[in-house]
This record gives C-alpha cells, sequence and structure tokens, in this order.
C-alpha cells in the first residue's frame, strides 16, 4: 500500500516514484489515444510494470517512503473513502465532496482508473487535510485494514469495481472475486473499525431483463450476467449486515452513466485494451476523432422502438449529486434503494445520432450481431429518489450532454495524460 497525501503530491514523491508513476501514464496505463502498434503498446506495459515493481520496492527499502497517514482524527469534518475514486464515476464523485469541504481517502490499485485524474483532484485541492491517494487492491485485506486503522474514516463510498457486462460473461470469477469478495473485506473493516455510513454503487444490471419497464425499485431482481449478479450478491450483503448493526446504507441502482464535469476538470478516458467492451459514449468519440474507423452497434433485432438496445442515459454530475444526498440522509440500521436514471429510454441509434450532432462528425456506423449477456430495454422509474432524496436528473439532453463531454476529449486528446517522460 503507497500512501500520497496532497502535500506530497504524485509528482512530488522520490525521484524514482515520479519516473514510475510517469511511465505508468505514458506506458498507455493512464491512457490516452493509441494509433500506436500494440507491440510497442505491450513493451511499454511491461517496461511501466517492471519500473512500478522496482519503484515499489524502493519505496519499501527507502526511510522516506511516505508510511505515515494524515487524516487519524475525527475533527468535526467528514471524510469519506472513495473506493475506485481514479476511476471514472468515483473520481468526479470525489470532486464534488472536496467542493462539498468534505476530507476525502482515494483508495485504487489503479487497474482501470487514471493517476492524472487524482492528480488534477491534488492540483484543484492542494490544502492540507483535504485529499490523500492510497494506492492498494480492495481485494487485500490486510491493505485494507491498514487502510482504515490508519485513518478515521467516517463514511464509505465504495465505487471500486470492474464494470464491464461482456467482460464478466467471459471472466465471470473476476467479476465475483472484485465485486463481491472485495465488498465483502471492506464490509468486515467497516465492521472492525466501526464505520457506519456506506454509499453503495449498484447497477440496473441486476434487474436482468424485467418484463415490465421503466424498472421501479420493486421490480423483480433477476440478473442475466455475472457482473449484475456478483453486485445483486454484494447488496445482499450489505442488505444482511445492516439487519444485525446500525449500518445506514444506500444501494443506488444506476442506469447507463455518461458525461463529464460541465466546468471540464475532470472526463472518461477508458483504456484502450478496455475499448472493445466498450461503453458507448467511449466508442462514439473514438469514432468521432478517428481513432477507431467507426462504430459498431451490436444488434438491431431487438423488439425496441428502433431494433437497438435501448437504455437510460444519466450525467455523471446528477448521479453524484445523488451520492451526496444519500449521504445526508442515511439512516442508522437502514438500508435505502435507490434507481438513479433519467425516466428516459434513448436507443443506441438515437444516442449515435445525438453524437454526430455533438461532435459535428458523420460517425461510419457498422450494424452487427447482438452481444450475448446484452438485455433489450432497459429504463428507470426515478419517483422514488425524486421523492425522498428530492434528486431529479439535470441534464438530461442528450446532444447537450454528449457537447459537454466532447469538450472535454478534444481538450484532452491523450486522456489525462500530456505528460512526457
Ligand atoms: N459506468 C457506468 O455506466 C456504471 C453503471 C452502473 C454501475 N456502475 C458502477 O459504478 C462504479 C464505478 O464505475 P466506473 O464507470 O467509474 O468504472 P471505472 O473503471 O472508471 O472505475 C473503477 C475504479 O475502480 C478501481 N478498481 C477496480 N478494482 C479495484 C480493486 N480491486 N482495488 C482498488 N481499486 C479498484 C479501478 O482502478 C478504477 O479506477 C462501479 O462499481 C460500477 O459497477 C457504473
Amino acid at each position: 500500500m503507497l500512501i500520497y497525501r496532497n502535500s506530497d503530491k504524485i509528482e512530488s514523491c522520490d525521484t524514482c516514484c515520479k519516473t514510475c508513476l510517469l511511465a505508468l501514464c505514458n506506458a498507455g496505463m493512464d491512457y490516452g489515444v493509441s494509433g500506436r502498434p500494440r507491440s510497442q503498446i505491450a513493451a511499454k506495459v511491461v517496461v511501466a510494470c517492471s519500473l512500478t515493481v522496482l519503484c515499489m520496492f524502493m519505496l519499501r527499502q527507502s526511510s522516506t517512503a511516505p508510511e505515515e497517514v494524515i487524516f487519524p482524527k475525527h475533527d468535526g469534518v467528514m471524510h469519506v473513502l472513495v473506493t475506485g475514486g481514479a476511476g471514472f464515476i468515483g473520481s468526479h464523485a470525489a470532486l464534488r465532496l472536496l467542493e462539498d469541504n468534505h476530507r476525502v481517502t482515494i483508495v485504487d490499485n489503479l487497474s482501470r482508473g487514471n493517476l492524472g485524474a487524482v492528480q488534477k483532484l491534488q492540483q484543484l485541492f492542494p490544502e492540507p487535510d483535504r485529499l490523500q491517494f492510497i494506492l492498494a487492491d480492495l481485494g487485500d485485506s490486510t491493505a485494507v485494514d491498514h487502510l482504515f486503522s490508519s485513518n478515521a474514516i467516517d463514511a464509505v463510498m465504495h465505487f471500486a469495481a470492474v464494470a464491464y457486462v461482456g467482460e464478466s460473461m467471459e471472466e465471470p470469477l473476476r467479476y465475483y472475486k472484485n465485486i463481491t469478495s472485495n465488498t465483502l473485506i471492506l464490509l468486515e473493516a467497516m465492521k472492525k473499525y466501526d464505520v457506519k455510513k456506506l454509499i453503495y454503487s449498484s447497477t440496473c444490471a441486476t434487474y436482468g431483463e424485467p418484463e415490465k419497464m421503466p424498472i421501479t425499485e420493486e421490480t423483480p431482481q433477476k440478473p442475466i450476467n455475472p457482473y449484475g449478479k456478483a453486485k445483486k450478491m454484494s447488496e445482499d450483503m450489505i442488505k444482511d449486515y445492516a439487519r444485525t448493526t446500525d449500518l445506514a446504507a444506500t444501494i443506488l441502482r444506476y442506469f447507463n452513466v455518461i458525461g463529464s464535469d460541465p466546468e471540464g476538470r475532470l472526463g472518461e478516458a477508458p483504456r484502450p485494451e478496455l475499448r472493445h467492451h466498450g461503453r458507448i459514449s467511449g466508442a462514439c468519440f473514438d469514432a468521432a476523432m478517428k481513432v477507431i474507423p467507426g462504430l459498431q452497434v451490436k444488434g438491431t433485432d431487438y423488439e425496441t422502438k428502433d431494433g437497438t438496445c435501448v437504455r437510460d442515459y444519466i450525467h455523471v454530475t446528477d448521479l453524484v449529486d445523488a451520492h451526496v444526498k444519500a449521504l445526508e440522509k442515511l439512516k442508522p440500521s437502514k438500508v435505502s434503494i435507490y434507481n438513479v436514471g433519467t425516466g428516459q429510454g434513448k436507443s443506441v441509434k438515437e444516442f449515435v445520432d445525438a453524437c454526430k450532432a455533438a461532435t459535428g462528425v458523420n460517425i461510419s456506423v457498422t450494424y452487427l450481431d447482438r452481444r450475448p449477456g446484452d438485455y433489450a430495454e432497459v429504463w428507470s422509474d426515478p419517483t422514488k429518489i425524486n421523492n425522498e432524496l428530492n434528486w431529479s436528473a439535470k441534464y438530461v439532453d442528450l446532444t447537450e450532454t454528449l457537447a459537454m463531454s466532447w469538450k472535454w476529449q478534444q481538450a484532452h486528446p491523450n486522456g489525462y495524460h500530456p505528460v512526457a517522460l
């Protein structure tokens, strides 16, 4: 486990570490556009991994290694542990929490997230006692225990997860381990260190393919892929644990998350190696930027308005707002569950049209067979969250939302990493 305080900044830890982290970034780990041949990327990844191992070894040996922790006291400022805070949604949540004057510890193993997002947050909130980044894997129970034993955490927002339906069909055990087993490790640490507030990132994938739309919180959960099943198992653990303790938890079941910070401070920068699992907005922008030749729409024979899948696209800023409202309203021994969506279903074809309008690029589209594990249509009924948390989605115009993200993508053609070695 490596700890970086905001006063250390990641850039200012020792030279070896800096080199290693920058190498990670430049090796496509914290990635940007990849027009490069695969062999080159693979070589860079190997170099980056070796440097990282060397870096970790040297930090362990070094007496100047940042071993101590800085947030050990409850002092009236809410201290939120944001797991997966280097990722797309977690980084936006950390930004909002910091803006709201909370204290934030991000824990992330950087398997998928962006170190650049953490660096951006450090730039925005350089004051001491505001933000620290802990490089650790939630599957490492010793590291998680240490994290809790040495920090006075008031609440946890648990975003960290592998999160691709298609990948979960190919690697189911990875999903159960990363999602279900890691949530168990986290709950055990929360129990041991008496941390009583939790907001959990769940998903509409836990509902599977319901017969009736829109989906309410009462819709039966019948997940049809390991991703949805693993998330449902985590939900069940949280509910059972809260039944016997004073845990105050909210489970938020997100629909399809898109968008980026309206002020352009953060964005979505998935890794090149994950592109083929593809989230639609990333693929649209890649196609618009000619990083990929065009878009592949998988499935045109679903029983939907135009044959393509229908989804409910929720803006990340709206989603984060739901977290903050949920955090304010937590109640001991109670697990609240909310769908977080706009309540509007948009087809893939409609999404592509919005993307063409937002980018001004006539993206080429190829229509293919269905992808295993996908469901035809999914959209939410957000009445419960509207009423109970006084929350509603503000960014509901797809073209406007995509135009906002496109602006960030154009300003960051290399993802978070303009940094050269
Ligand atoms: N993006 C969506 O549309 C969507 C929809 C529904 C639910 N969700 C849920 O929201 C959460 C965040 O998703 P995201 O889109 O930001 O994904 P992301 O991949 O951008 O972020 C996930 C982060 O978790 C980190 N992580 C993964 N495994 C880890 C581990 N074992 N230890 C420490 N860190 C680890 C990754 O490095 C990454 O930074 C996930 O739980 C996901 O299931 C996302």
